[in-house]
């Protein structure tokens, strides 16, 4: 399988003014092969080398080129460029541009930008070999360098105006590699993960339905840990309040069934399967398709159930099967009533919580919890979700190399 050691990044691609600037289309590809997601800035100089919509191909995003475009802006301001990028990278930075973010100016989009930055920045130089060696440029190279800006390059060579010297725009593909190494090597990079999330709603008429307590925050908690942690994400969740968790992919189901039909459609190639939706056991046998009404003849109601499909067992069931982490919500005998259902799901891991205590479980920004396994447990104090879910990747990702050795 390939690694995608750059997915979920999102790397702004600054192309300035120079013959190299062609370089750059390739430069998109290969970064996006790595499963970056690239928007191209150009200086107007860059637009003399290649076209804004070639890049605008190739990125899949409107290429920004001036300050004051209303339509670029309205896409995405520079502000929001800044803040959206997880690095900026500069290839090829001319000695002109190089300059002018030395000397803090912002008198175009890409300085601006890069004046805006919180995030890394990345230059790949490339300029004729008397440029790059004139006493100004290395000054202001060595500047950048303290100001902890990664020079990647330039590469020795001949170069387009004939003559052969330190200069030539660093090989797109060690540009690719210096780029991953900026980011620390993460947990579940080119792992596909898949979490189902929040409550499922059985009908019994058009306006009723059985359900539960389930907000969804545990399990989106979890989805945005995995993504952080480099994964490829897929979020199956009931109805829930939450916003779709950046980076994932979701997809929204109503009842039990939905899950798993939701559930079957993305198990080929999943790694890891986290089930944390609280999946109603059971569903009436019958849905009416006309609201139900009182009867003169009896002050009670019997709605007859039917078991629905245990999604998590079923995915354990399979010859090609996922890692499988399980949750078990209970009331009483939480590790007893744990360890039976990691047994009898065939889970590789459970993670207990007693939904009986209102400020845990269910619908709480908090949780405590139990990791069970077969041949160990992991008890963790009171803490917040988004916490409980780091530590469960970290586990699961330790699990997943103990497998490989
Ligand atoms: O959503 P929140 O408000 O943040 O609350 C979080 C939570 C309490 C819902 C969560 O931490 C939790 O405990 N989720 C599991 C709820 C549940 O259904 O537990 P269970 O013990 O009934 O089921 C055991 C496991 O089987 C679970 O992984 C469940 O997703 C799965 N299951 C259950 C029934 C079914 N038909 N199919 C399943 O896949």
């Amino acid at each position: 399988m390939t690694i995608n050691n750059l997915v979920n990044k999102r790397i702004l691609l600054g192309v300035t003014g120079g013959i190299a600037a062609y370089k750059a289309a390739d430069l998109v590809r290969r970064l996006q092969d790595q499963g970056a997601d690239v928007r191209v800035v150009m200086t107007r100089a860059a637009t003399e080398f290649i076209t804004p919509l070639t890049m605008q191909a190739l990125s899949g995003h409107p290429t920004h080129i001036d300050m004051l475009d209303a339509e670029t802006e309205s896409v995405m301001g520079h502000i929001e460029l800044a803040r959206w990028s997880d690095l900026i990278l500069i290839a090829p930075a001319s000695a002109d541009f190089i300059a002018r973010f030395c000397g803090g100016h912002g008198d175009d989009l890409l300085t601006t930008i890069c004046l805006a930055a919180e995030t890394n920045i990345a230059i790949a130089p490339a300029m004729n070999q008397a440029m790059w060696s004139n006493p100004q440029t290395q000054m202001n190279i060595a500047q950048l360098e303290r100001s902890e800006v990664l020079i990647m390059g330039p590469a020795e060579g001949i170069q387009a105006c004939g003559e052969t010297g330190q200069g030539r725009l660093l090989d797109v593909d060690q540009i690719v590699q210096r780029t991953i190494s900026i980011f620390p090597s993460e947990k579940l990079t080119g792992k596909k993960v898949v979490i189902t999330a929040g409550p499922t709603r059985e009908s019994i008429d058009p306006v009723r339905f059985i359900s539960n307590h389930s907000s969804g925050k545990q399990g989106y908690a979890l989805a945005e840990a995995a993504v952080e942690a480099g994964a490829d994400v897929v979020v199956i969740s009931g109805p829930t309040n939450l916003d779709p968790v950046d980076r994932a992919r979701t997809i929204n189901t109503v009842s039990a069934d939905d899950m798993y039909a939701a559930v079957m459609s993305e198990i080929a190639d999943c790694d890891v399967f986290i089930g944390v939706a609280a999946v109603a056991d059971f569903k009436p046998v019958m849905q009416s398709e006309q609201k139900l009404k009182k009867t003169q003849d009896s002050n009670t109601m019997t709605i007859e159930l039917i078991e629905n499909p245990d999604i998590i067992a079923s995915v354990a069931a399979l010859s090609k099967r996922p890692f499988c982490v399980g949750f078990a919500a209970e009331t009483e005998h939480l590790l007893g009533h744990a360890r039976l259902k990691l047994q009898r799901k065939k889970l590789d891991l459970i993670v207990a919580n007693n939904v009986a205590d209102s400020s845990i479980g269910f619908n709480s920004d908090n949780n405590r919890i139990t990791l069970v396994w077969n041949d160990g447990e992991s008890d963790l104090p009171v803490m917040s979700k988004r916490n409980i879910a780091a530590k469960i990747v970290n586990h699961v990702s330790k699990q997943l190399d103990a497998q490989k050795v």
